[in-house]
C-alpha cells in the first residue's frame, strides 16, 4: 500500500524488466524496492528455544505496478529453504541485503501475486552505530523484534520502507510454557502435542519496521478502553510495573484522542521484556520497551508516534523530526498538562539557553544525516520547532493544525512540505521562514524565528 517510483510506468509494448532493488531513500537507499506494492504479510513461524532455531514462511501478497520479469524483496535473514511465486517454485538468489526472486514467468502489469519465502535457522540481531542492537533480539527466554529503521529484513523478506505500507497476519508457534505477542488483534491461541500457536491481525496498513514479535514468559493484563482493547505484556522480573504500565497507557492515551482525534488504531498496550536495548520502540498498536520500566513520558511518547509515525508514515527517512520531534513535543505537553511547574514554553526555554552546537541544537532536525537521525537534536529541536510554530499561530491553529494532520492523513503518509502547507493554510501566516530556520539552518535559530 503505497506509491513506489515504478507506478503507472507501464508504457505498452514495453518487455518485462527487473524491479528495482531499492527506492532510492536518502539514508537508505536499498531499503525498499521498485515495481510492486505490499498488501498483505502473512507470517507462519515457530520458534524453538534449544538452538534458538527459527523456522518461518512469510507469505507476501502484492500487486505488479509494471510488467515484471524478476523483483527484489530485502532479507538478510537466515538460510532460505523455498520460494513460490502463486504456488509455483521460482528461482532466488541472495546479493548482500537483498533477495531477488525470478518466477517462472513474467508477472503482468496490474497482477496480484503472492510470494511465499520459507527460511530456517537464527535471524540476525543487527548493530550499527548511533542505532544501536536492533532486528532480531534474543531474550533470557525466547526473542524480541525492533527493527527501526531497516531492521526488518533481518527476520521478514520484505518490502522494507516505510512508504509501503501493509496489513499483518502473524501465527507465531511457541513451545506451551510460552507466549508470543504481535502487533494487532489476538486471536484464540491453540495448543496441541506441547506447542501453542498464538495468531495475531493487525488491520490497518503498518511499516514494517513497527512490526514486533515478542516471544518469552510474560505476567499479561487486559482491558478495554472504549472501543479500543488493551494487551500489555511485562516480562515476569517486571511483574510489579504491569499494572501501573497499563494504566498509564490507558490513560495518556485517552488524553491523546482529544487533543488529536481518535486513536488510529483498534488496539494499544505496551510489551516491557528484558533484551537491555536501552530505548523504546513504537511498535504499531503494542510499544516495546527493551530492558527497562518505562515512566509516563517514555508511555506519552511511544503512545504518541501511533499518530505521529505509524498512522501518518514517513515517506522517506530524511523526514524523522516528523516522528521524534512531535513524539517529544506531546511529551511536553504532557508535562505542561500534569505538572504545575512546567510549560512547553519553559522546557523550550531551557534548551534555547545552550549553544547553538550543544547536543540538544546541532545537527539541524530536518537533515539529521543517516548517523544522527535518532540524535538528541532531532527530538529536542524538532519539538522546539513545533514550540516555535506554536508561539507564531497561536495556540488555536497549533493544535487544529495537528489534529487535521492525524485526521487528514490517518493511515496515509505525511512529509515535511506538507506539514508546512497545512500550517500555512490552518493559519492563514507565511511559515517557511520559521521551518527553514529551525529546521535546516545551523546554529541557534534568532529570537525573531518564530
Ligand atoms: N523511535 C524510537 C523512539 O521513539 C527510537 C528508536 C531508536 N532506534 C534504534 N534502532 N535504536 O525513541
Ligand atoms: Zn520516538
Amino acid at each position: 500500500m503505497g506509491l513506489t517510483p515504478g507506478a503507472g510506468a507501464g508504457a505498452m509494448g514495453r518487455a518485462a524488466e527487473p524491479g528495482e532493488s531499492g527506492l532510492g531513500d536518502g539514508y537508505f537507499p536499498t531499503s525498499g524496492n521498485g515495481g510492486y506494492d505490499v498488501g498483505n504479510y502473512k507470517v507462519d513461524l515457530k520458534f524453538t528455544p534449544e538452538g534458538h532455531q527459527v523456522e518461518a514462511t512469510v507469505e507476501v501478497k502484492a500487486k505488479a505496478e509494471r510488467e515484471l520479469s524478476s523483483f527484489n524483496l530485502d532479507y538478510r535473514g537466515p538460510k532460505i529453504t523455498k520460494v513460490t511465486v502463486d504456488g509455483q517454485a521460482a528461482e532466488y538468489e541472495r546479493k548482500g541485503r537483498e533477495l531477488v526472486v525470478t518466477p517462472a514467468a513474467p508477472i503482468a502489469e496490474g497482477a496480484a501475486f503472492e510470494t511465499a519465502v520459507s527460511y530456517t535457522g537464527t535471524p540476525p540481531t543487527l548493530t550499527n552505530p548511533g542505532l544501536g542492537s536492533y532486528g532480531w533480539s534474543r531474550s533470557k527466554d525466547g526473542a524480541l523484534v525492533t527493527a527501526q529503521p531497516d531492521g526488518a529484513s533481518a527476520w521478514l523478506p520484505s518490502n522494507d520502507h516505510p512508504s509501503d505500507k501493509a496489513t499483518f497476519d502473524f501465527a507465531i508457534t511457541v513451545p506451551a510454557k510460552l507466549r508470543a505477542y504481535a502487533n494487532g488483534e489476538p486471536g484464540r491461541p491453540v495448543t496441541e502435542n506441547g506447542l501453542t500457536t498464538y495468531h495475531w491481525h493487525e488491520r490497518s496498513p503498518m511499516a514494517t519496521y513497527l512490526a514486533t514479535i515478542a516471544i518469552g514468559k510474560f505476567v499479561e493484563r487486559r482491558s478495554k478502553a472504549g472501543k479500543v482493547e488493551v494487551i500489555t505484556a511485562v516480562d515476569p522480573k517486571y511483574r510489579k510495573s504491569l499494572k501501573r504500565v497499563h494504566d498509564t497507557t490507558v490513560k495518556t492515551m485517552r488524553w491523546q484522542q482529544k487533543l488529536f482525534g481518535p486513536y488510529p488504531f483498534s488496539t494499544t498496550g505496551a510489551i516491557v521484556d528484558d533484551p537491555q536495548l536501552g530505548y523504546a520502540l513504537e511498535t504499531q498498536s503494542r510499544p516495546v520497551y527493551g530492558g527497562f520500566v518505562p515512566d509516563e513520558a517514555f508511555i506519552v511518547h511511544e503512545i504518541a508516534h501511533q499518530w505521529f509515525g505509524n498512522s501518518v508514515s514517513l515517506r522517506r527517512w530524511e523526514d524523522i523530526w516528523l516522528n521524534e520531534g512531535f513524539a517529544t513535543y506531546v511529551e511536553w505537553l504532557w508535562k505542561e498538562r500534569h505538572n504545575r511547574h512546567e510549560s512547553t514554553r519553559k522546557i523550550f526555554n531551557r534548551y534555547y539557553r545552550q549553544s547553538g552546537n550543544s547536543p540538544a541544537l546541532s545537527p539541524v532536525p530536518g537533515r539529521p544525516g543517516r548517523k544522527e537521525m535518532f540524535g538528541f537534536s532531532v527530538y529536542i529541536r524538532g519539538a522546539m520547532t513545533l514550540e516555535a510554530l506554536r508561539r507564531k499561530v497561536g495556540d488555536r491553529a497549533f493544535f487544529r493544525t495537528l489534529r487535521t494532520w492525524a485526521v487528514e492523513n490517518k493511515d496515509g503518509y505525511g512529509d515535511t512540505e506538507k506539514f508546512i502547507a497545512l500550517a500555512e493554510k490552518t493559519s492563514g501566516k507565511q511559515l517557511d521562514r520559521l521551518f527553514k530556520v529551525w529546521l535546516y539552518q545551523k546554529g541557534k535559530p534568532a529570537k525573531n524565528s518564530w
